[in-house]
């Protein structure tokens, strides 16, 4: 047994897998995770035993973490049903895969877990991020590793960010997608996040596209926001 599975049975009685219908969707990794090799370091520094992922998709960067991460599982929080860019542009909206008014993102993202046989490594949480926060809270779940690559919008961002600042274990890291100019709203809400939350950040850098921040392994007296120690 797995952490994955022992979750997935607390959440879901049992395996969320069991019966699902693959064969209506082959493996499709379509997605957005640039530059994916960003995630190494975080994987050798953070030594993740279950790594929770924010804005899944298909599945694209959470396939990859878990090959880079073997002995880690994961828990993948996204609604599935796409961020308001992919409804607002026809050539996103067309990878919704529509079916009856609704995206096919969960059933994809779910028929790509079992064409990789990570089965025991995933535990997906459809919820939109606010209530899949409070429900791994209410399950004492913690991580050392968090991606944040859900909504883009500002407040979204800020959102999420705060909600899943306090899953991260003390030495944890917290990274996220698109710090970059084109999504200003993103860049916005880490540097309110960064300063905010300063006295609990251990270390905070950019690589490249993306961001990242260390939780503190101990609080930071009242004199280490003056003297940076
Ligand atoms: C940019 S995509 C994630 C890309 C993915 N990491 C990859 O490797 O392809 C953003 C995802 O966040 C999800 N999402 C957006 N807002 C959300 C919210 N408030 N709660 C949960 N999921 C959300 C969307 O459904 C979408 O699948």
């Amino acid at each position: 047994m797995t952490i994955a599975d022992d979750l997935n049975k607390a959440i879901y009685g049992g395996s969320p897998y069991e019966g699902l219908d693959i064969g209506s969707y082959p493996l499709d990794l379509q997605g957005w995770c640039d530059e994916p090799q960003i995630f190494d370091s975080v994987i050798a520094e953070a030594k993740p035993e279950l790594i929770i992922e924010v804005g899944s998709w298909k599945g694209t960067s959470s396939h990859y973490m878990l090959n880079k991460a073997p002995n880690a599982c994961m828990v993948c929080v996204d609604t599935w049903l796409g961020s308001s860019e992919h409804w607002v542009s026809p050539e996103f909206r067309e990878m919704l895969g529509f079916k009856n008014g609704r995206p096919t993102l969960y059933e994809q993202f779910m028929a790509n877990v079992v064409h990789a046989g990570l089965q025991h490594r995933v535990v997906p949480l459809p919820l939109p991020s606010r209530l899949a926060s409070i429900v791994l809270q209410k399950f004492g779940v913690q991580s050392s590793m968090i991606y944040i690559d859900g909504a883009h919008d500002e407040a979204l961002v800020s959102e999420d960010i705060e909600a899943y600042w306090p899953l991260v274990s003390p030495g944890g890291i917290m990274l996220g997608d698109d710090h970059v100019e084109a999504w200003s709203g993103v860049m916005r809400a880490v540097a309110r996040f960064r300063s905010k939350h300063r006295q609990e950040i251990e270390q905070t850098q950019d690589i490249r596209t993306r961001w990242r921040a260390t939780k503190v392994t101990k609080p930071k007296g009242f004199w280490s926001g003056v003297t940076g120690r």
